[in-house]
């Protein structure tokens, strides 16, 4: 197993034995253990493609929504979500203390669509984005919409397509 496979094993674990199960939760758990399977596999491609680590930004891209698996709250997700995951991926004991740094940073930052981060922060940002466009997830905001068209075209995708 990398250690991608071992932090989404670890966390479907926290998520199905940790966190609340509330019905007023913003997403319910089953997305957000969707999006934390599917969207890193975009990360990892966009990375390489970029020259961007692969392995962190799939990592980061795993756990940009923490807060909001903690919290069960949308606004402000991001931010909520900086020092939780930095003290769950210091448990995990896969990463240093750079590392969590890094990885915290993307999660916090990544709610900022309309400004362009890191590379890394970019990629999670993007990754966010199409995971949600390809489960159908209707793209409305303007950045948002921005960023899908730019990564679609960078993938030399058509730029409408129904699904
Ligand atoms: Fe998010």
């Amino acid at each position: 197993m990398n250690r991608l496979a071992k932090l989404q094993d670890m966390l479907i674990k926290y998520i199905t034995e940790e966190v609340e199960t509330k019905n007023n939760r913003a997403y319910p758990l089953s997305w957000e253990i969707v999006h934390i399977a599917s969207a890193p596999q975009f990360a990892r491609l966009l990375a390489e493609k970029r020259g961007v680590d692969p392995e962190l930004a799939a990592i980061a891209t795993a756990v940009h929504d923490f807060g909001r698996i903690v919290t069960g709250v949308q606004e402000n997700h991001a931010e909520a979500g900086y020092e939780p995951v930095k003290k769950w991926l210091a448990e995990t004991g896969l990463f240093s203390e750079e590392e969590i740094e890094t990885i915290a940073l993307a999660c916090k930052n990544h709610s900022s669509k309309e400004e362009v981060g890191t590379p890394l922060e970019e990629i999670v940002k993007d990754s966010d984005i199409i995971d949600c466009y390809l489960h159908g997830h209707v793209i409305s905001k303007d950045a948002h919409r921005k960023r899908l068209a730019k990564v679609k075209k960078e993938l030399n995708l058509p730029e409408e397509q129904n699904l």
